[in-house]
């Protein structure tokens, strides 16, 4: 395979400082050594710019200074994935979630997207029903177009996502007006309570018979969903979550299924981490995704 690095050292999205490190600790990790050990040729396209907090707060205005940069960086990540070759694998470094409004979207090139969102959060707030105000807290709302509707139709005329084209995997933490608008839309939501009833194979057949025959499948994966005991590194961390080895089961079974086209890996906060485990655990899950095999 051809693979696309494209790092988005983004931190606005959310109010921790460090996440913006989270692409320096991924490339720090050697993803694109290990990704090429695996055969791939590999291309490192940079980080697109995202200012610095510091530099906004002057200009005033709080969020909504935030969501115009949010919907630049989204912007430009669109556009530089874009740039790449339409079989080419694009992987994108987070930075905070709030950057997979531009990467589902630029990686999407207009083709209907399944969406696989592996999270401890569903980040399907709205401006309206969140409780932060966090932009990292809405990416899957936007995307299927609710909310605000700067950030809600970056790529085209109308949303990149439809509802019934999304799966949520490992999700233990919602906001209430979320899980109102999660029902409401009928999303299909597999919680810690699933994972652990149905166990990983279940979950992972179910999702994948489901975005059989797509040209595109996005797999939005944020640090956050494994247990915090095996990834600290991540601002916003929820006990019970996936143990190390359901999250590389998942992986591998995707990679068996051989239909995931892109990739994002986000919420790697290297300042809150010890010894950078969370991106190290997040470049052997995108090499497991990727094709590793142990046998
Ligand atoms: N639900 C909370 C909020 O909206 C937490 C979101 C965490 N999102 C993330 N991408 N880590 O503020
Ligand atoms: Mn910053
Ligand atoms: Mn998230
Ligand atoms: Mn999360």
């Amino acid at each position: 395979k051809r693979i696309g690095i494209l790092g988005v050292p983004m931190d606005l999205g959310q109010g921790r400082r460090g996440v913006d490190m989270g692409p320096s600790a991924l490339r720090y990790a050697r993803l694109q050594e290990v990704l090429e050990g695996l055969g791939h040729s590999v291309l490192d396209y940079g980080d697109v710019d995202v200012p610095v907090v510091e530099s906004l707060r002057p200009s005033g205005g709080g969020g909504l200074v935030y969501l115009e940069a949010i919907r630049k960086a989204c912007l430009e990540t669109i556009e530089t994935l874009g740039q790449m070759s339409p079989e080419t694998f694009p992987v994108v470094l987070g930075g905070d979630h709030s950057i997979a409004m531009g990467s589902v979207t630029g990686a999407s090139r207009g083709e209907r997207v399944g969406v696989i969102w592996v999270d401890a959060h569903a980040d399907f707030n709205t401006p309206q029903t969140s409780p932060s105000g966090n932009i990292h807290g809405m990416p899957l709302a936007h995307l299927c177009g609710l909310g605000d509707p700067r950030l809600a139709n970056l790529g085209a005329e109308g949303p990149t996502v439809r509802f019934e084209d999304v799966a949520l995997i490992g999700i233990r933490s919602l906001d209430p007006g979320e899980v109102a608008v999660l029902r409401e839309h009928g999303m299909s939501v597999y919680s810690m309570k699933e994972i652990d009833r149905l166990r990983i194979p279940e979950v992972a057949a179910a999702v994948l018979e489901r975005f059989q025959g797509f040209s595109r499948v996005h797999v939005s994966l944020d640090a956050d969903v494994l247990d915090p005991e095996v990834a600290p590194g991540v601002g916003t961390p929820v006990p019970g979550g996936l143990t190390y080895r359901e999250a590389h089961l998942l992986m591998e079974l995707f990679a068996d299924a051989g239909i995931v086209t892109s990739l994002d890996l986000v919420e790697v906060n290297p300042i809150l981490d010890r010894e950078n485990r969370t991106a190290r655990i997040m470049v052997e899950l995108a090499s497991s995704l990727l094709g590793k095999k142990i046998y």
